[in-house]
């Protein structure tokens, strides 16, 4: 097990490795705490790179795509980019048509971090975001810290303190193929232990109902091809041209696994483990051919998003995203590999 800076890129971007004794390995940047290789062995033992990218370090410094990257202050979207809290009106960027999207115009994923390297096996990265920054109150203290385990697990802690009152749901927006090729992940089975998903208008936007998945084109309760039911003419979907969805996790305990994703060429398995209540299943809709180390097309990669509810704020029946004073945000997302 070995964690190490491998180099420093001409725009100034530290570049980390952290491998462990199998030769999983992943690469981390200090800029947007992203994740920008992560290696892992297929069912022939070759190491396939499993997330989108870009092959110069560099080149995430105008990435609008948020690949591999540490979302925040809140993740998903805010209606309209507008909230109250402790009786004061706030306005955010409307990044996103009307309303405000994955933390802002220079969130978190677009942030230089300080990093530290914590033992063999692990990077911490760490920022303080100051009062008003993108809009959102409080002087927030941030540090998310990537640890590789030799049973081929890649654990994400979360931590975030802030000296007012404020609103915190931060996630990692990793592009998946697990069969590394990025050329399509229909074929790709998911299985996501959610019976319900919070119901969205035309802006992909949630107000507070929930719709039970079971029997429909939105129920992967069971391992099923992302494409099986991708292309049903039905309002979701085509709201969000493919998956785009919050599904609200069944409750269970944090060692339960909430979600997976099976790599049909590669046999490559990957199992998603997290203490928040919700995962983001997004299927690359908007990718329309980026360019980076592969060509990034439509529906050629998928996002699991650890989250809270998007739009909490706004949505009194949703878990609350308010982070006070005093109090520590910490949470904890891993995602396995193996071979199946
Ligand atoms: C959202 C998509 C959005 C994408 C941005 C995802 O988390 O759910 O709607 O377009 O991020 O790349």
């Amino acid at each position: 097990m070995k964690a190490e800076l491998i180099k420093t890129t001409a725009g100034g971007i530290k570049v980390f490795a952290i491998e462990n004794d199998n030769g999983m390995r992943v690469e981390l940047l200090s800029y947007g705490a992203i994740i920008s290789k992560l290696l892992v062995k297929d069912k022939n033992g070759e190491l396939v790179d499993v997330v989108a990218g870009y092959d110069d370090q560099d080149e995430y410094k105008s990435d609008a795509c948020y690949f591999g990257a540490l979302i925040g202050r809140v993740g998903n979207r805010i209606e309209k980019g507008r909230f109250r809290l402790d009786g004061a009106e706030y306005s955010l960027a409307h990044n996103d048509g009307n309303n405000h999207l994955h933390g802002g115009v220079n969130g978190f994923n677009k942030k230089e971090y300080n990093a530290e390297i914590v033992g063999a096996s692990s990077i911490k990265f760490s920022r303080i975001s100051p009062n008003g920054e993108e809009g959102y109150p409080g002087t927030m203290t941030v540090a998310v810290t990537y640890t590789l385990l030799n049973d081929d697990a890649l654990e994400i802690l979360y931590e975030a303190t802030s000296d007012k009152t404020t609103i915190c749901s931060l996630t990692n927006h990793s592009y998946f193929n697990l069969n590394g090729d990025f050329e399509s992940v229909l074929e790709h089975d998911v299985c996501l232990k959610a019976s319900c998903l919070t119901d969205v208008d035309g802006e992909l936007i949630p107000h507070g109902e929930l719709l039970n998945v079971k029997g429909t084109p939105y129920d992967f309760t069971a391992p099923k091809k992302v494409g099986r039911d991708i292309e049903c003419d039905d309002r979701l979907l085509n709201v969000a041209r493919g998956y785009d969805f919050n599904y609200v996790l069944d409750k269970g305990s944090a060692d339960d696994v909430k979600a997976y994703a099976h790599g049909d060429k590669s046999g490559i398995l990957m199992q998603v483990f997290t203490d928040r209540p919700c995962i983001q299943f997004y299927t690359g809709n908007f990718l329309d051919g980026v360019k980076g180390k592969k060509t990034y097309g439509y529906q050629s990669a998928l996002c699991l998003e650890t989250q809270g509810y998007p739009n909490a704020i706004n949505v009194p029946s949703f878990d609350s995203m308010v982070l006070k004073t005093g109090r520590k945000y910490q949470t904890k997302t891993k995602y396995v590999f193996s071979v199946e």
